[in-house]
């Protein structure tokens, strides 16, 4: 038979006709057990010493999670998934068994707040050591950062809140070059947007939390492989310090899933009217969106993605007080700090996620005061500009 295509695997993927007569269900089912009965003592044995495998023990495996697992890793294009319990904890896996310690990672300078955190509070109490690329569109400050330590190559693409694109297939290159994996975080892109596997990376990773869920129904995680990878990880970091994915949150995943790619079309045709919407409105002083052509990397960006997806950020004319002026007009946008979801979301960093920096480096780091993260959701697109009309005419 032919071999299925993006939708129908984001629909079919890992729960098969088999599967389905074998739970009667046409719908992936919820096995919300912590545990599994063992049929034998032969069968538990062989399991334990990992003749076999199967279902242990709820914090290793389970069947609905499973099916999201093979679901996310097909649709990737890799060998294996691991779902984990945020985006967070698979990042987390990732690091924590590519590592020992006087190890160092490579990470571009444009990540997540969270990732951030990871890499410069927490693995140093490790020993390991991060040394950030601050140029991270050039890739020879990508070589300079490589040491004999180097054990990982880390990108976030595109970036949260900056929108960096990562040339995926530039880096890709380095690191097989050095022997060194390339690790991706695809949150903002989706496999419906990026194959960072197709482009050269060994390694993907998702907060699922965000599109892959795409309700904000849930925290959910996971990692995408090879499959030997993925196996130690399993049976080591993951199986001893229990990062483990929910079933039911697996299952509002699996439910995403089907509709990912239709979502994942239209919050990027959404997100470009209001880039461009914002791009020609005089109280704005800029629009950071990859799928503008004044962004940096807009090449980069249309090269290696489907479409731009929906999160950007733009800067106010004016102050850290016209900004908050504006986050507090807002009506219809709903102001927290979460993204990639149906809802429109805005937040301003400066005020919120990146006050702790400090505003010499958040000024280093391109945060500026007056500048709001929007995530463009599923509403009617002209709705949402009613909305910034009247929030800006309150500027
Ligand atoms: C790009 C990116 N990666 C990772 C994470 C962490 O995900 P989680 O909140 O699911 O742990 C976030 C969270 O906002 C993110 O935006």
């Amino acid at each position: 038979m032919k071999k299925w295509s993006f939708d129908t695997i984001a629909i079919h993927g890992g729960f098969d006709w088999e599967e389905s007569l074998k739970y009667n269900s046409i719908v992936v089912p919820i096995i919300q057990s912590a545990v599994y009965p063992y049929e034998s003592a032969q069968y538990a044995a062989d399991l334990y010493s990992y003749k076999i495998e199967g279902y242990s023990y709820g914090r290793i495996d389970n069947p609905t999670v499973a099916a999201f697992e093979k679901r996310m890793a097909a649709l990737e294009g890799g060998e294996a998934g691991l779902g984990a319990a945020s985006g967070m904890a698979a990042l987390f896996m990732i690091v924590h068994h590519l590592v020992e310690q006087g190890s160092e990672i490579v990470s571009s300078n444009r990540v997540y707040g969270g990732t951030f955190q990871l890499f410069s509070a927490t693995m140093p109490k490790m020993g390991v050591k991060v040394r950030w690329v601050s140029q991270p569109d050039n890739i020879s400050s990508w070589e300079e950062a490589i040491t004999p330590e180097t054990r990982l190559l880390h990108v976030e693409s595109p970036s949260n809140p900056l929108l960096f694109v990562g040339d995926v297939p530039a880096i890709g290159e380095l690191a097989r070059s050095r022997g060194i994996p390339l690790v991706v975080d695809n949150t903002i892109c989706t496999p419906a947007l990026m194959r960072p596997l197709e482009l050269g990376a060994d390694i993907v990773y998702h907060s699922c939390t965000k599109y892959i869920s795409g309700n904000s129904t849930s925290l959910s995680g996971v990692i995408v492989g090879k499959k030997d990878f993925l196996t130690h990880v399993r049976r080591e970091g993951y199986r001893n310090m229990g990062p483990s994915l929910s079933p039911f949150n697996a299952w509002l995943c699996l439910l995403g899933l089907e509709s990912l790619s239709l979502r994942m079309e239209r919050h990027s045709s959404n997100a470009m009217t209001i880039a461009r919407y914002l791009e020609k409105h005089p109280k704005i002083a800029s629009v950071n969106y990859p799928g503008l052509e004044s962004h940096p990397q807009h090449k980069v960006a249309k090269r290696q993605m489907k479409a731009f997806s929906s999160l950007m950020s733009f800067n106010i004319k004016g102050e850290l007080d016209d900004a908050r002026r504006f986050i507090d007009a807002l009506q219809l946008c709903v102001h927290t700090t979460h993204l990639g979801t149906s809802k429109t979301i805005a937040i301003q960093p400066a005020a919120t996620t990146h006050w702790q920096m400090g505003p010499e480096e958040r000024k280093k780091g391109g945060i500026e005061d007056t500048m709001i993260r929007f995530s463009v959701g599923l509403e009617d697109p002209d709705d949402v500009i009613a909305d910034l009309e009247q929030a800006l005419e309150k500027v």
